[in-house]
């Protein structure tokens, strides 16, 4: 149990606006700052923040509380979670009912493990040349290679019976950082590698990718499913990008880590990748409720086209209507990493500026090989066409949509297709739309372009 005393201690030292402003850029406004709500979809800031008395309240939702329910609240933490972080956040030691020592459950034991394994491999890159002239002949600078925390694993069976004292055994099994062999031997997984950490939002490690230098199969090994890491769901980069993610108002999405870390150095800090799997709808989901602009960059072949696909696909029933996806196809045989090196950053971001709006690209895929000219290719563009714009969520990209599928296959207006994929046609034209109406961006059948 915390004790009551601390909380009240807490809640006096942390600075609720901080707090609030780390994470929902606050703009001051009278005795109050003010922000769009965190907690529900609104256009102009109704949710306001009083530093001197602590609470935040959301005129638009109802939203009240402090820093501590804040905490809870945006990063879906427990009551003692929350505490704890805070506490950190403003250099507090948690005093606990009765001076009795902080309750250990099984996972804050394996993330600092992690994080000693980390401080290990580190201290070993630093005394190992090999590597060190790997990364940069990579084009990795010192700074971005201890920005990512960047170690090596030396080749040798038992380096971690070294660094943890006998009763911490079982849980080198349990992080993966150790495995059983067939005899009953346990012995090291990562093995003359460059180790990558991989860190969840919060900035605790959680796993590894680890790479060789030396073209073994392979190429990358990583840390399979534990108790803290979950290899389908955690976004390598995200809590590096944080940030950036903020200011610039856009993650970029790429498929490998050397690439996040090279687009980082080259000033592409929002830039992160999933982690050694194909993407899924819970990492876009996380994007997603970080910025409203995703742009995935894939390889121009025809897996990267495959990827781009499935990526599109799990966009549409997530995307809200204030929300884009887009699409850069780098030229074949390149990744970001390697384009970056080459062509400069001013040449990648001029990519990301012609980046394909998801509207544009599904029609491209959809029409790919077919001639709409052509009555048998229309049905059967109209027809892939169909599932997709059923699972938009988005009315007003749903309503897009189908105008720009009605323009492709040259039909006048959408009402025949609306009414194919089950919508209610649209009232007729021009005088129940109000003029100048809102956004241009919104305006009907020209959105998303
Ligand atoms: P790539 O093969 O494209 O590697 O795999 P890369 O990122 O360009 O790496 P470098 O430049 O050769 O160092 C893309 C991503 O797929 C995962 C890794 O996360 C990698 O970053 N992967 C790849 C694996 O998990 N295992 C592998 O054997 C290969
Ligand atoms: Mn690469």
């Amino acid at each position: 149990m915390i004790a009551q005393s601390f909380i009240k201690e807490l809640l006096d030292r942390a600075d609720i606006y901080e707090v609030v402003n780390r994470r929902v850029p606050l703009q001051q406004k009278g005795a109050s700052a003010w922000a769009c709500c965190p907690f529900h979809n609104e256009k102009s800031p109704s949710f306001s923040v009083n530093r001197e008395r602590g609470f935040y309240h959301c005129f638009g939702c109802g939203e009240h509380g402090n820093a501590i329910s804040f905490l809870m609240k945006y990063e879906n933490l427990p009551f003692v979670d929350a505490v704890e972080k805070l506490a950190s956040e403003f250099s507090m030691q948690v005093r606990y009912e009765g001076g009795a020592p902080k309750p250990k459950s099984g996972k804050p034991r394996l993330s600092e493990i992690m994080q000693r394994a980390m401080e290990f491999y580190r201290d070993k890159f630093n005394s190992d040349k090999f590597s060190q002239d790997y990364l940069h002949n990579r084009g990795l600078k010192d700074e971005t290679i201890e920005r990512f925390g960047i170690g090596f694993s030396p080749d040798a069976w038992h380096n971690l019976d070294a660094v943890f004292t006998p009763d911490l055994k079982p849980l080198l099994l349990e992080a993966g950082l150790q495995r059983t062999g067939q005899s009953g031997n346990v012995y090291d997984f990562f093995r003359n590698r460059l180790m990558f950490p991989i860190r969840n939002i919060r900035g605790q490690v959680i796993a590894f990718s680890a790479r060789t230098m030396i073209g073994e199969e392979p190429k990358y090994i990583n840390t399979g499913d534990t108790p803290i890491f979950t290899k389908g769901s955690e976004v390598f980069g995200l809590y590096e990008a944080r940030k950036s993610i903020q200011d610039k108002k856009r993650v970029i999405v790429v498929e490998g880590q050397m690439d996040v870390i090279q687009l980082s150095q080259a000033g592409f800090g929002e830039a992160c990748a999933p982690l050694g799997t194909a993407i899924r709808a819970e990492h876009i989901e996380r994007l997603l409720k970080m910025t409203d602009h995703v742009i995935f960059s894939f390889d121009g072949d025809a897996a990267g086209r495959k990827a781009a696909k499935r990526a599109m696909d799990l966009s549409l029933p997530l995307l809200d209507d204030a929300q884009k996806v887009s699409f850069v196809f780098l030229p074949e045989g390149e990744d970001p990493d390697s384009l970056v090196k080459k062509s400069g950053a001013p040449a990648f971001e001029e990519m990301l500026k012609k980046a394909l709006p998801l509207s544009s690209y599904l029609i491209e895929a959809l029409s790919q090989g077919l001639d709409l000219a052509v009555l048998e290719d229309r049905n059967a563009f109209i027809e892939e066409a169909s599932p997709l714009v059923r699972k938009t969520k988005s009315p007003l990209l749903r309503d897009g949509l189908i105008e720009r599928l009605s323009t492709a296959v040259g039909y006048k207006n959408s009402d025949e297709l609306r009414k194919y994929f089950g919508f209610p046609v649209l009232p007729p034209a021009a005088p129940q739309r109000p003029s100048g109406f809102g956004n241009q961006r919104y305006s009907f059948g020209r959105g998303y372009d």
